[in-house]
């Protein structure tokens, strides 16, 4: 009787450790093949050492392929919201691609983080509750407030 149990709480762990394996968000977007590090935002020596940690705690989770995902994102059906989520968040915007946009770009992609920030739109609601790190100060604010303004300076010298 015990060892019937044992065995059928055996198979579903298996099943779920299976079913987990084949829909991790490990084995598509993220960390995926276009993955180049020395084009990522954290490699771009021109972007102050501030801003740098800002995105990585607050942002980079889900616009970039450098994902940090918690035990549990490995789990079904965790693994399979955040495969989406990140998905969607990586088609707006991918700081690992930094170093291919223009200054145009970059200068719009940082208006548009300072925009968010200041709704406090990003980072989501739901992604906040599990990572109180990723919270925004007002210092932090400005710190990307001052990174969008010298790029919008960079742009309009160059305008390219
Ligand atoms: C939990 C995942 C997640 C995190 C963390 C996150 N975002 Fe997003 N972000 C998304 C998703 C999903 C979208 C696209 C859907 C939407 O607009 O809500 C998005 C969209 C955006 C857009 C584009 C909005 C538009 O209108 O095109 C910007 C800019 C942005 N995020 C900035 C940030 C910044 C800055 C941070 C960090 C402070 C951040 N995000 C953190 C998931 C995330």
């Amino acid at each position: 009787m015990v060892a019937k149990l044992y065995l059928s709480l055996g198979i579903v762990i298996l099943s779920w450790g299976l079913v987990s394996y084949f829909t991790s968000p490990k084995l598509s977007n993220y960390k995926s093949d276009h993955f180049n590090v020395e084009l990522s935002i954290l490699s771009d020596r021109n972007t102050p050492d501030d801003v740098k940690q800002i995105l990585r705690r607050a942002c980079m989770d889900c616009h970039s392929y450098e994902t940090r995902l918690p035990w549990y994102g490995y789990v079904f059906p965790v693994n399979y919201y955040l495969k989406d989520h990140i998905q969607d968040g990586l088609e707006d915007l991918n700081l690992s691609e930094w170093k291919n946009f223009s200054h145009k770009k970059k200068a719009t992609i940082a208006y548009n983080i300072t925009e968010e920030l200041e709704a406090k739109t990003m980072p989501p609601k739901s992604y906040l509750f599990l990572h109180s790190d990723a919270e925004i100060s007002q210092k932090d604010f400005e710190t990307i407030e001052d990174w969008y303004f010298t790029l919008e300076k960079i742009y309009e010298k160059s305008y390219k």
